[in-house]
């Protein structure tokens, strides 16, 4: 079977990376060959032309969409953490990869700024950086994602559990061990 993507969405400082890190350590344990795609590396490196604009944030989404495309063909399952605010471009995402899963990490905004980890939200509320997702730009969430976690409300661990058991649910993941090399 093909490898998926999942592909974890919401605002700067709601658990995407934490969440990314935790299913790429289950993944290890089992033998299944993975790889995170995180939207702050991304900026680093080959994304790193590109701004906040709702243009650059779409070709941020549009390139890592293509790396986790070309990792699925070659039996890679891709974990993606990027913001990635706009429907359209998460959609048209969907149309290229076949085993997509998008999963909507949810959190309330004042949860969000509270915990503020990398003072982004301090740097959006002193005007110093605009176009901040959540405060001065939009994020569309998903309408229909296969999965949807609130992290305020649930702990990491909690939400690896639900993830597991709906990639199993897809069909993505078997309840047995998996072979390395074999793919999920
Ligand atoms: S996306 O919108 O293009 O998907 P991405 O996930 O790659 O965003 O990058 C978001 C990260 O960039 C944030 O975690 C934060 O560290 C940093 N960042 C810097 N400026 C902004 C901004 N204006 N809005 C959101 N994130 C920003």
């Amino acid at each position: 079977m093909r490898a998926w993507t999942v592909w974890f969405t919401g605002l700067s400082g709601s658990g995407k990376t934490t969440l990314a890190r935790n299913l790429a350590a289950w993944l290890e344990a089992a033998s299944i060959d993975h790889e995170v795609l995180d939207g702050d590396d991304m900026r680093a490196d080959i994304c790193r032309d590109l701004g906040f604009t709702k243009e650059d944030r779409n070709e941020n989404v549009r390139r890592i969409g293509y790396i986790a495309n070309v990792l699925n063909r070659h039996n890679i399952v891709a974990i993606v953490a990027a913001i990635s605010p706009y429907r359209e471009a998460r959609d048209q995402v969907r149309t290229r990869i076949p085993n997509f899963v998008e999963v909507h990490v949810d959190c309330p905004l004042a949860v969000v700024m509270a915990r503020d980890a990398k003072g982004l939200y301090k740097r959006a509320l002193s005007g110093e950086i605009k176009n901040v997702t959540g405060i001065s730009d939009p994020y569309e969430p998903p309408v229909t994602p296969e999965l949807y976690l609130n992290s305020a409300e649930q702990s990491p661990e909690e939400e690896l559990t639900v993830l597991l058991a709906r990639l199993k649910e897809l069909g993505l993941l078997s309840g047995k061990p998996s072979l390395k090399g074999k793919g999920a």
